[in-house]
């Protein structure tokens, strides 16, 4: 087992959405875990001295034709076992309980009632409200267990064999909704598998370059950098491994915000003191999409530019080994790779050619969410700006600027971006707002200045709050911020002389304009 707390949990995947959300949840608990598929051998995993198993959730029916199974020696094998929905319920089946099918899914909030007279759901109130998302059910627990927990469609919520320590839930522990779902999780790591809890993030940062050393060895590593969280923090990390055996290829497509590029290289360059390549390909990306008005023909333009750019950077270097990505764990998802359901393809996943020649990649944040990349970024000592950096799209301010796109264009939306930007850190709203940016609307409205008619650009601001930017709502900025904001880019920009704030949420309409 290679990890600094010497102890870790595995979680055995049947297929679900919720097996990386496990993991996480298992993490803040202190606990080292590993995902494995559910086909992962009885004998490997006893190999491995894991504290315990938690079976995911999965979306099959155990009587599917190829329904994942688990092997009943695994029960046996003195190992404490927590399954959760489908987990709970392959273990049942698997065990000499009965799983039947109902005619209706029970969804959503659930009120469960709770025997709190064991160690899994010691602390737990009698009723507690969690989560379900199931159509089958266990309807007749194994030999030996008890039924631990019911609900009004459910049986057998919960169930355990205190003597093995197996226990299945089946409702969702690991998600928000389960309102004691934490402290399950808790009871189940600390009472049940007796962990210690001594992991710690940056003990996420040590294994991870230990591992990149030891992959890579003596060959040669490129990665390519954005300003973004993601890629920065996959960059030190691979950096803190190996060195100058890896080459970062900073590709500057002059779409980014005022100074942007100038801050990457700063940091990378005489902060990290990193081999960097920084590609000025402003006048490249600008001629490619001179004229171009359309949204996803300007998105086509940059994106196939930005390949190319690349490619040719890394031709230079001659033969290269791996390339780094800063792909992470819902990148990772929303491509359905691994044994979850296909939800969508993802631009950021494989967004680089594999006809290059490397022999592998190196992906050292697939397993992590946003906050924990975020929570590794500052042990590795990235700045905070970079590190809480807010999402900026792959092509950048082209599709900030409706219309085509000139040099004039760029350089008033990035004044414009950047006092917006000042100012909301100095109303101290920038952790809380989640995106805000300024747009260059491609309307032109008359004004009166000094004793003059204006016949100028109109500059939309706009910031929402979200927590998974799928959807978003407007954020209330307060009005003399605003106001303090609009004073400050018609004073200070040239060629701006109104100023809008954009009021609507997503949906109908997106985060981005174009
Ligand atoms: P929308 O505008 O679709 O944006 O509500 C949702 C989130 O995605 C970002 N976004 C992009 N990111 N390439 C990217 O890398 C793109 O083409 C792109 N379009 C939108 C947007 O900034 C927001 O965070």
């Amino acid at each position: 087992m290679m990890n600094a707390s010497n102890e870790a949990v595995l979680i055995m995947d049947f297929g679900g959405q919720y097996s990386q959300l496990i993991a996480r949840r298992v993490r803040d608990l202190h606990v080292y875990c590993e995902i494995k598929s559910y086909k992962t051998s009885v004998s490997d995993i006893k190999s491995k001295n894991y504290k315990g198993i938690i079976f995911s959730g999965g979306p099959n029916s155990v009587y599917e034709e190829n329904a994942p199974k688990c092997d009943p020696a695994l029960f046996d094998a003195g190992i404490p076992i927590l399954g959760i929905c489908y987990g709970a319920q392959a273990m049942a089946q698997a065990i000499g309980g009965t799983v039947e099918s109902s005619t209706v899914k029970e969804y959503g909030n659930t009120v469960v009632n709770f025997n709190n007279d064991n160690p899994l759901f010691s602390g737990i109130k009698s009723e507690s409200i969690c989560w379900m998302s199931h159509t089958d059910y266990i309807s007749k627990a194994p030999e030996n267990f008890k039924i631990l927990a019911t609900s009004k469609t459910c049986p057998v919520a919960a169930m355990g064999d205190e003597n093995r320590k197996l226990y299945a839930t089946q409702f969702h522990p690991e998600v928000q909704h389960t309102e004691q779902g934490n402290e399950i999780l808790g009871n189940f790591l600390f009472k049940v598998c007796c962990c210690s809890g001594d992991w710690i993030m940056s003990s996420f940062a040590k294994e991870q370059i230990e591992k990149i050393r030891q992959q890579v060895g003596d060959k040669t590593v490129v990665c390519g950098l954005s300003g973004g969280v993601d890629s920065s923090v996959a960059a030190v990390l691979v950096h803190k491994a190996i060195g100058k055996k890896l080459t970062c290829i900073f590709v500057d497509h002059g779409l980014l915000r005022k100074n942007e590029g100038d801050e990457v290289e700063e940091v990378f360059r005489k902060q990290f003191d990193m081999n960097l390549i920084r590609v000025n390909a402003q006048d490249r990306f600008l001629t490619k999409l001179a004229c171009v008005s359309e949204p996803e023909e300007k998105r086509k333009i940059i994106g196939e530019e930005f390949i190319r750019v690349f490619e040719e950077e890394a031709k230079k270097l001659g033969s290269v080994d791996f390339l780094c990505q800063g792909t992470i764990y819902p990148d990772v998802v929303e491509s359905g790779i691994g044994e979850a359901a296909v939800i969508k393809s993802h631009h950021n996943v494989g967004g680089l050619p594999d006809d290059i020649g490397f022999t592998g990649i190196i992906e050292p944040l697939r397993d992590l969410f946003k906050d924990e990349v975020r929570r590794v970024g500052l042990e590795l000592d990235i700045p905070e700006k970079l590190v809480w950096r807010q999402p900026f799209p792959g092509p950048g301010l082209a599709i900030r600027i409706i219309g085509d796109i000139t040099n004039e264009k760029l350089d008033i939306l990035k004044d414009a971006d950047a006092i917006f930007r000042e100012e909301i850190a100095l109303a101290g709203l920038d952790r809380s707002i989640h995106q805000y940016f300024a747009v260059l609307t491609g309307i032109r409205s008359v004004g009166v200045m000094g004793d003059g008619r204006t016949y100028d650009n109109t500059i939309a601001l706009r910031g929402v709050t979200t927590t998974d930017f799928m959807t978003a709502d407007w954020a209330r900025i307060p009005y003399d911020v605003l106001a303090k904001i609009s004073n400050r880019i018609i004073n200070e920009v040239k060629h701006v002389n109104r100023i809008v704030y954009d009021i609507t949420s997503k949906p109908p309409a997106t985060i981005e304009w174009e």
